[in-house]
């Protein structure tokens, strides 16, 4: 038995709303990005494949820099990082956050310019912290007390690196409870409930080889409203004023980290950056006049909000089974690519592209093609009645935490990334193939 059919008026199924904004219908139930038709990119690059809209991650880096004109944007590669994006990056005037010395390295080969770059994690190998230290970075962030003499021996004693010192500031926020990072009970940060943020920050001010910059905080990720942040700004304000007191010290720097979230589905909002902005600044201004502090300069960490809208993933559909009351599509890509409907529960919008629509939708649930039920790249959505085999499926909103959190499982191969620009189509990150397997396995 199959679901029962909606109309597609009722449905919202052609809103390009969360889709790039050079996203274009053509005939035929065609759509092109970056000005090239996602079917023609699905039979050169064949599929699974991630498309990238350049101009969309420039646009985006663009439209925070406009807003946040105090501050210093730096944009978390952990969303996703090639070579090109550490180039756009640059070029379009961001930080990088890094947390390994495989991301730095990458970047570092791009030609970024490694003060620019932020190094984090709440477990840095002597990998990290000596390649940091290298190639320059501009900030190491302090996760853990263990870490302070770690860097200042690195350092040498003729050294001096900069550092922030990472803050739990008790603040509860983010999309799902795996990516909340801003309350005590998890293990990222220093906790500023039972002193032992102030602890390290004494420690660090008593090391010569460190120059302490600043306070940084991330409270979570995919944040949808501005409040959190503002309560996040008092207490950072707050620890900054004790230190003072404590220590006599004030900081130039604030990093806020990043976590703004976005809309996947049409109909979703993500935050709202230009109140972000405003607030914040104000938030700012209003804590250190009332501490009597200097306004220390703004510093952000945005990964999704850059890079998740700039993309796309293309699925060939290979099987449509009808199970009881289920419509099952199943594609060739799945958990491998995008783990984040296991991982957090997180819900997609698929389309049908390559060819019209037809006038009636079926409820179906699209699964990849990974040897387990949960599976799922899309639960409960709305697509064309005659979906079948063949088919081609795009999923937007596909820029962020799916490539750069893609597995071997199964051995089926990370996909391509191919980035859209005025017309053109560039590999940027080719498929992984059996050679690359046959390769790393090296103990026959
Ligand atoms: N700064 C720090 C220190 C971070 O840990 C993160 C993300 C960011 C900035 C950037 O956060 P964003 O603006 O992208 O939310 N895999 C999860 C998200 C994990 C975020 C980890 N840290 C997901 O797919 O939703």
């Amino acid at each position: 038995m199959s679901a029962p059919f909606l109309t597609e008026d009722s449905t919202g199924l052609d809103d390009l709303s969360v889709w790039p904004a050079s996203t274009a219908r053509l005939s035929q139930g065609h759509l092109s990005v970056g000005g090239v038709s996602l079917a023609g990119l699905a039979d050169r690059f064949g599929t699974p494949a991630y498309v990238l809209d350049e101009d969309e991650i420039r646009a985006r880096c663009r439209i925070y820099r406009a807003a946040f004109p105090q501050a210093d944007v730096v944009y978390a590669a952990k969303a996703f990082l090639s070579r090109a994006m550490a180039r756009w990056i640059a070029e379009e005037g961001l930080g990088l956050d890094v947390c390994s010395a495989g991301e730095l390295e990458l970047a570092h080969a791009a030609g970024f310019p490694p003060e620019r770059m932020v190094l984090h994690g709440n477990a840095k190998t002597p990998r990290d912290i000596e390649t940091a230290l290298r190639l320059g970075v501009g900030r190491i962030v302090v996760d853990s007390p263990s870490e302070i003499a770690r860097i200042a021996a690195l350092a040498g004693s003729a050294g001096r690196q900069k550092v922030m010192v990472r803050v739990v500031p008790g603040v509860s926020a983010g999309g799902h409870e795996k990516i909340r990072t801003g309350t005590d009970g998890q293990k990222f940060g220093l906790s500023l409930t039972d002193g032992s943020a102030q602890h390290a920050i004494a420690r660090v001010l008593g090391q010569a080889q460190l120059e302490l910059t600043g306070l940084h905080c991330h409270i979570g990720s995919q944040i949808t409203d501005v409040k959190p942040y503002l309560v996040a700004v008092r207490r950072m304000v707050g620890l900054m004023a004790r230190v003072r007191e404590s220590h006599g010290v004030t900081f130039p720097e604030l990093d806020l980290g990043g976590g703004h979230g976005v809309a996947y589905r049409p109909g979703e909002s993500g935050l709202d950056l230009t109140a972000l902005a405003r607030r914040l600044t104000a938030e700012l201004s209003e804590s250190c006049a009332a501490a009597a502090l200097p306004v220390p300069r703004l510093v952000i960490e945005p990964g999704r909000a850059i890079a998740a809208p700039a993309g796309v993933a293309l699925y060939r559909v290979l099987a449509v089974k009808h199970a009881g009351p289920k419509t099952f599509v199943a594609v060739d890509g799945g958990m491998s690519d995008n783990p984040r409907p296991a991982l957090y529960g997180a819900r997609y919008a698929p389309r049908l592209v390559g060819r019209p629509a037809g006038a009636e939708s079926i409820m179906a649930t699209v699964v990849g093609r990974h040897c387990e039920a949960g599976d799922v790249l899309a639960s409960d959505v709305l697509l064309p009645g005659g979906v079948r085999p063949g088919d081609l499926l795009a999923v937007p909103v596909a820029g962020a935490y799916q490539v750069s959190m893609a597995s071997a499982y199964n051995l089926v191969g990370r996909p391509p990334v191919v980035a859209v620009h005025e017309g053109t189509a560039r590999l940027l990150i080719r498929r992984e193939t059996q050679e690359d397997f046959r390769r790393r396995d090296i103990g026959a």
